[in-house]
C-alpha cells in the first residue's frame, strides 16, 4: 500500500468470546505492548464487554466498536442495539455485514446498507465486511459476489455514505487457518478498489481502506500487508490474545 495515502487499520473482532475479567486483562496487556502504533487500532467486543474495554483502553490510541447494530434509531426491537446506544457507550466504530451475521441472521445486502447508513447517522464509522464463500469462489463467482455486496452499500437508495472502510473477508479463510495467499487477497482487494473508483471516483476510491480478514496471525501479517491494496487487518482468533494482536499491529510498521 501507499503509506502516504492510507493509514493501515487493524481491528480485533472478538466475536462471542471473553468475559469482563478477560477483557480487562487483554486491555492491561495491550496498554503495555502498544507504544505508538503504526496503524489505527479498533477493538470490537461483544456488547456486554464494551464498557470494560472503553474503560480499560481510556487514553490509548485505540477505538472501540460494536459488532452489529439495528438499522433503526430506536424502537421495539428486543435484543437489538442502536447506533446511538453504541455511541453513548463510547463506541466510535461498528461492524456491518460480517459474514457470520449474514449467515446466522440471514442479513442481506440491503440490510447491511441500511445498517451502515444508521451508523453514520450516529457518527459511527462502519467497517463493512464483504467476501465470498468457498463454494462461490470455486464456481468462479468471487467478483460477482463482491460486486453485488458493494453495489448495495455504494448504491444510491440511501444516498452516498460519507465515511466508511471495508474488510474483505473470504468466508473460506475465516477461522479455518486457511489464509488467502497475498496474491489471492490482493486480487480481490484490487477488484474492490476498482469498484470503489468506478462508483465513487478515483480519489475517494484511493482513500478508503480495505482491511483483510481470515486467519490473520503475526506470522502472516507482514506478507499480506505488503500487498498494495491491503490496508490492514480484521482479526478474529488471533485478536483474543493481546500479544498476538500487538504482533499483527507491529507488522504494519514493517512495510514502507
Ligand atoms: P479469524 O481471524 O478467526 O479467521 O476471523 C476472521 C474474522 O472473521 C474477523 O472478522
Amino acid at each position: 500500500m501507499n503509506p502516504s495515502m492510507r493509514r493501515p487499520l487493524v481491528a480485533a473482532n472478538w466475536k462471542m468470546h471473553l468475559v469482563r475479567a478477560e477483557a480487562r486483562t487483554f486491555c492491561r496487556t495491550l496498554v503495555g505492548e502498544l507504544g505508538a502504533p503504526p496503524a489505527e487500532v479498533v477493538v470490537f467486543p461483544s456488547f456486554p464487554l464494551i464498557d470494560s474495554v472503553v474503560d480499560g483502553l481510556a487514553g490509548m490510541p485505540v477505538a472501540v466498536g460494536g459488532q452489529d447494530l439495528h438499522p433503526r434509531a430506536s424502537g421495539a426491537h428486543t435484543g437489538d442495539v442502536s447506533a446511538q446506544q453504541l455511541a453513548d457507550a463510547g463506541c466510535t466504530w461498528v461492524l456491518c455485514g460480517h459474514s457470520e451475521r449474514r449467515a446466522d441472521h440471514a442479513e442481506d445486502d440491503a440490510l447491511v446498507a441500511a445498517k451502515a447508513h444508521a451508523a453514520r447517522a450516529a457518527d459511527l464509522v462502519p467497517l463493512i465486511c464483504v467476501g465470498e464463500t468457498g463454494e462461490q469462489r470455486k464456481a468462479g463467482k468471487t467478483f460477482a459476489v463482491l460486486e453485488r455486496q458493494l453495489a448495495a452499500v455504494l448504491g444510491s437508495e440511501h444516498g452516498e455514505l460519507d465515511r466508511f472502510d471495508l474488510a474483505y473477508e473470504p468466508v473460506w479463510a475465516i477461522g479455518t487457518g486457511e489464509t488467502a495467499t497475498p496474491e489471492i487477497a490482493q486480487e480481490a482487494h484490487a477488484f474492490i478498489r476498482s469498484e470503489l473508483a468506478r462508483r465513487l471516483g478515483d480519489e475517494r476510491g484511493e482513500s478508503i481502506r480495505i482491511a483483510y480478514g481470515g486467519s490473520v496471525k503475526p506470522a502472516n501479517a507482514a506478507s499480506l500487508g505488503a500487498a498494495p491494496d491491503i490496508d490492514g487487518f480484521l482479526v478474529g482468533g488471533a485478536s483474543l490474545d493481546a500479544e498476538s494482536f500487538s504482533g499483527i499491529i507491529a507488522a504494519c510498521g514493517a512495510r514502507t
